[in-house]
């Protein structure tokens, strides 16, 4: 990839995230001078094409919306190309002729959950580890959340090895423009990327839950959903502003109080160590999907 900071960018796979991201990219006016020239993205039906033109209609002058049968224009003319499909599509879309060759001498951002750096060399390269005339793939693996689409994800990524200081800044502000991102290992990708990518969905099941107990003592959920999330969330924004989540719980459940009560009612049906197991059960399902093709 030439040194560019306008970025030729295709977005293969534009849906809801892919489309989250795009738009933060898009309405970026970064001072690290990094910004997007133009932006094709692609989608695998009609209604999609029509879904993305409409949430990207603030950019039209930069952005092309195509269906699949064009992913490996979209992915030749671009300097960066972010693989937003799931994961299960992965052998469809690479099995198109000329695609794995599109992406050879690009910036890989693959955000597909469970998808290693050396899988994406893989699909890429075939079995042989890759090389662009003898330099790595340069390649990014990185897990956002749906909070993208506000941008206030958190997104973790992580590099294939070899990849440039300056791919590695492109990648950091890819994601920095839909909330927070974060480098870290790839050996603990997984547990860290299953607590940002799907602990946020145990979370909302426990919303649901608290809301059914509003629904049974006869007040309707509306009456009390936003009083509930707002109050989970001042609640939350405790934590980094330097209270152990612990310390925190034990200074709201006062002696003989309805917290406590509550609390130990949790601890009685065993909800504490089922949000471990539930996480661990992810983790290990994000260790297995880059083998199961
Ligand atoms: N959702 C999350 O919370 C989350 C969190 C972290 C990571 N991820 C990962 O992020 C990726 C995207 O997730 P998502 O929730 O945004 O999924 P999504 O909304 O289903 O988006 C996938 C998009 O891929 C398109 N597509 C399917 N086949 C295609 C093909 N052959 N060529 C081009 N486009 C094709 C689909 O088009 P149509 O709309 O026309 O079907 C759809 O727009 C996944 O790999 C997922 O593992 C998701």
């Amino acid at each position: 990839m030439e040194t560019n900071t306008q970025l030729k960018v295709a977005v293969i796979g534009c849906g809801a995230l892919g489309t989250a991201i795009a738009v933060g990219a898009l309405d970026s006016s970064s001072e690290t001078g990094l910004g997007v020239k133009q932006l094709v993205a692609t989608v695998a039906t009609e209604p999609s094409k029509r879904r993305v033109e409409d949430a990207l209609s603030n950019h039209a002058s930069r952005v092309t919306v195509l269906t699949r049968e064009e992913n490996v224009r979209a992915a030749k003319d671009a300097d960066v190309v972010l693989l937003s499909f799931k994961p299960i599509k992965r052998a469809e879309v690479f099995a198109v002729p000329g695609f794995k060759e599109a992406l050879r001498g690009k910036l890989i951002l693959s955000i597909m959950a469970g998808i290693t750096t050396k899988e994406v060399n893989r699909l890429i390269y075939g079995e042989e580890p890759a090389s662009d005339s003898g330099s790595p793939l340069q390649a990014v693996r990185a897990m956002p959340n749906m909070a993208a689409s506000i941008k206030q994800a958190v997104t973790l990524y992580t590099p294939n090895p070899g990849t440039t200081k300056e791919n590695l800044e492109i990648a950091s502000w890819v994601f920095s423009q839909v909330g927070e991102a974060y480098q870290i290992p790839e050996n603990s990708f997984d547990i860290c990327a299953v607590l940002v990518g799907c602990a946020g969905s145990l979370l909302l099941l426990a919303i649901d839950g608290l809301l059914d107990a509003a629904v049974a003592e006869g007040v309707r959920r509306p009456e009390v959903q936003n009083l509930v999330v707002n109050s989970a969330i001042g609640m939350m924004n405790l934590v980094p502003a330097g209270d152990h989540p612990s310390v925190l719980r034990e200074k709201i459940a006062s002696p003989g109080g309805c917290s406590i009560r509550a609390l130990l009612e949790l601890e009685k049906l065993g909800v504490r160590s089922a949000f471990t197991s539930a996480i661990m059960a992810a983790a290990e399902r994000s260790k297995t999907m880059s083998s199961s093709r």
